[in-house]
């Protein structure tokens, strides 16, 4: 992905957003392993693969310093009995064990000057704070040895709408004075990340089956599981009142035995006969990547979005 870039990782609970977002984070523990795969990031290639003896002790450097997570649901897993100044040298110190307490302390303290937020939190326990400021708490710490890449899970999905945008601008900001360099933002709401990313990959079943700037998969799009993804989020806007919202019948496969084919097929309203048998084309359309039987056969064509899904 491009410097500076949002990227958004959307799709169905149980597509196994989750489940890149920690291998990605290179923190993938039994029962998951990763048995291959490479990332680059600013011209350094890691390898991802987790079977061997030691991979947790190669991967440990790049945790928090080159990719970082901010787990999904971490704002519920602050420890109640340390002070948020105490967290902040904990994982400064997991880093980098000569790391003193006060230094932890400078390091957070210019960072929320940095950010506009007030000092005085690090004096609190999680308790005293709202779930939004426990958030961009998190979210800060998570940042604070300037990763190149930030994985945040489900960053905004507990939060009230005030509280989403006070962490959005905050992590906008965060890109804009470089803290990190990229971002890939993963949620099932993709009014959200329609908002903050330029680019969104699409999830099902444990693929990618869609990727592409942003405006052109909301407004293109080519897969229909895309399409249909769309089709259920309710758009508040006066010339919509009325649409009817489409939800996707049936839910995700499970990942261990997935369904042949394309895994979209038993709920795909385009679905044809080699759907259900072949593993669909990845095609390359531009900057658009898109895997899918449908999009092959109907080049340069929107999936239509009013349609009843099988
Ligand atoms: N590639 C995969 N192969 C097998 N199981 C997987 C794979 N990816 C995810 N899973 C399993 O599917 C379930 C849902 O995955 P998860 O990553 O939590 O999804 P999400 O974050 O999209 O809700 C989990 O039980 C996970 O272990
Ligand atoms: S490959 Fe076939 S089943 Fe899969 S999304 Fe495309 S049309 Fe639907
Ligand atoms: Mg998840």
């Amino acid at each position: 992905m491009p410097e500076g870039q949002i990227v958004g990782l959307a799709g169905e609970s149980g597509c196994g957003k989750t489940t890149l977002g920690n291998a990605l984070a290179l923190i993938a523990n039994p029962p998951l392993y990763v048995i291959g795969g490479t990332m680059e990031i600013d011209g350094e290639v890691i390898d991802m693969t987790t079977l061997a003896k030691d991979s947790n002790h190669v991967h440990r450097p790049y945790r928090g310093a080159t990719v970082s997570l901010l787990p999904q649901g971490a704002m519920n897993a602050i420890s109640p009995t340390l002070k948020i100044k105490d967290l902040v040298h904990d994982v400064m110190a997991a880093h980098d064990k000569s790391v003193t307490k006060a230094e932890a302390m400078d390091r957070a303290t210019d960072r929320l000057k940095m950010l506009s937020m007030p000092v005085r939190v690090l004096d609190s326990y999680a308790h005293q704070l709202s779930g939004g400021m426990k958030q961009r708490m998190v979210t800060v710490i998570s940042t604070l040895l300037d990763p190149k890449l930030l994985i945040a899970d489900e960053p905004t999905s507990a939060l009230d709408v005030s509280s989403q945008k006070q962490l959005i601008e905050m992590l906008l900001a965060m890109v804009d004075m470089k803290i990190m360099r990229g971002v890939i933002f993963i949620t099932h709401d993709l009014p959200v990340l329609s908002m903050v990313t330029d680019r969104l990959a699409i999830m099902y079943a444990g693929k990618i089956v869609e990727n592409g700037r942003t405006e052109d998969l909301v407004h293109n799009a080519r897969h229909p599981y895309t399409s249909a993804l769309l089709s259920a989020v309710l758009d508040p806007t006066l010339e919509t009142r009325t649409k009817h919202v489409l939800g996707i019948p049936g839910s995700p496969p499970n990942l261990g035995n997935p369904p042949t084919g394309c895994r979209f097929h038993p709920r795909c309203a385009f679905a044809m006969a080699e759907c259900g048998t072949k593993e669909p084309p990845v095609l390359l359309e531009g900057n658009h990547e898109v895997a899918c039987w449908w999009a092959e056969k109907n080049p340069d064509t929107t999936v239509p979005m009013e349609v009843t899904l099988a």
